[in-house]
């Protein structure tokens, strides 16, 4: 791709697209940017390029007979199919990455032509311009920003200019929708938490979240381009209407927190246990059948210090045993072992609130667990789940625990004694680099 460019500023334009990605692709000769200065066509004596407008009004207009000199020594030969001579103007068709790929496929050629001034002779655009492009809607004091975004846009597209064509594939507007958020290091920064789905190394679970994104936030930040976006692929409306659903659920808008329970939290935790109850029952998972675990058992949480709320503003969303006592039945691991001997806490108990499933609240909830893990001063969590409570794995999973085999635990009568057991070492806070 070769790009001209007639400025009255071609040092500055020149400085600016030769620099970093597209001076190199230049230096190795997949792109070549050349900037002709307009002046120097004039064929008065003055270098003059612009002249007061016939029929008065503000400002001067670039004359024609410059222009078309510039024009004419770029294009000595004419002008073949593959070229295409360009009219930065605020009157142009808006350029998007659409006009970018078609003039990056359709020529091998463009000169764009920078006014200044009040504009350029009418005349010359009618005799020479192919096309006008507009880089917005608003008045530049000349074309030459215009010029270089779309020098950059078309550029960038070029085999070879960027270093793997995934780096556009899948980036903002490449198929009418915007980009997915990016993260990189540190993992945890001003509080803020690269999500976990980008840390597991599953790849096809990190495209779906992607993709999940790019419908997301090109719906919420651009609902003009969404509206022209037309999901055709079976997982973009599958994840439609996880989005539409997501988007009925209460929001976390109130601050989040945890701290430990008291007397006083019983009733709100007793009722929260009371509807897992009741959904373990709908999922027939065998858990929490009998009278297990009720208020003798949280009361001794609480005395131990050991039992944690999870808050939404002043409401109770949830809540958390986390106990730094051994629990005896874990020696007897099968079909595998725990990731580390070191000293553990055990996540026992753990429940949200009916409103606040769907919410997110859970990620939370396992965040305060680890963090509570840490101030106990341990790195090691151990848990276990029953087989059938698929949910409780996939927000094990979620949260970074690994499967690590098989427990027979200490049930009551009657109840499926068979556990999975889960853990998570905890990593060290991120070394400052
Ligand atoms: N020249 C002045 N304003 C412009 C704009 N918005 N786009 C392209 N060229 C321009």
């Amino acid at each position: 791709m070769r790009i001209d460019i007639m400025t009255l500023f071609p040092d500055t334009v020149n400085a600016v697209l030769h620099e970093s990605i597209l001076g190199r692709a230049a230096k190795k000769g997949l792109i070549e940017i050349n900037c002709v200065q307009i002046r120097d066509f004039t064929d008065n004596r003055q270098k003059q390029v612009d002249d007061y407008p016939y029929g008065g009004g503000w400002g001067c207009v670039m004359m024609a007979q410059p222009l078309k000199a510039c024009l004419e020594s770029i294009l000595p030969d004419g002008k073949g199919p593959r070229t295409r001579v360009i009219y930065m103007s605020p009157q142009g068709r808006t350029f998007d990455q659409e006009t970018a790929r078609r003039l990056k496929n359709d020529y091998d050629r463009l000169i764009l032509v920078c006014g200044h001034y009040e504009g350029i002779d009418e005349r010359f655009i009618e005799e020479c311009v192919d096309e006008e492009i507009s880089i917005g809607d608003y008045v530049l004091t000349g074309g030459e920003i215009a010029a270089m975004a779309v020098t950059d846009a078309v550029c960038r597209l070029v085999p070879g200019v960027l270093s793997d064509e995934q780096c556009y594939t899948g980036e903002s507007h490449w198929e009418g929708l915007l980009e997915y958020p990016q993260y990189t290091r540190p993992e945890v920064w001003e509080n803020r938490e690269v999500p976990e789905v980008l840390l597991q190394g599953d790849h096809e679970k990190i495209r779906k979240w992607r993709r999940k994104k790019q419908l997301e936030r090109t719906m919420a930040k651009r609902p003009d381009l969404f509206s022209r976006f037309d999901p055709v692929s079976e997982e973009d409306l599958s994840l439609l209407r996880e989005i539409e659903k997501d988007s009925r659920r209460m929001k976390l808008t109130l601050p989040l927190s945890y701290r430990p329970a008291d007397a006083e939290d019983i009733p709100d935790i007793l009722e929260i246990a009371e509807y897992a109850r009741k959904d373990l029952k709908n999922h027939r998972v065998d858990q929490w059948q009998g009278p297990y675990p009720g208020r003798d058992i949280f009361e001794k949480d609480i005395e131990r210090g050991e039992c944690f709320i999870v808050k939404h503003g002043d409401e109770t969303a949830g809540f958390f045993t986390l106990s730094v006592k051994e629990e005896e039945d874990y020696s007897g691991i099968t079909d595998g072992k725990w990731s580390s001997d070191e000293p553990c806490c055990v996540l026992h108990r753990s429940a949200v609130a009916e409103k606040y499933r769907g919410t997110g609240i859970s990620a939370f909830l396992m965040k305060c667990i680890e963090q509570q893990c840490a101030l106990f001063g341990r790195r090691n969590i151990r848990t276990d789940t029953h087989r059938k409570n698929k949910a409780m794995q996939n927000l094990l999973r979620e949260s970074g625990f690994s499967f690590r085999g098989n427990l027979t635990v200490s049930s009551e009568e009657g109840h499926d004694p068979s556990r999975q057991a889960f853990d998570k070492l905890l990593k060290q806070q991120e070394e400052k680099r």
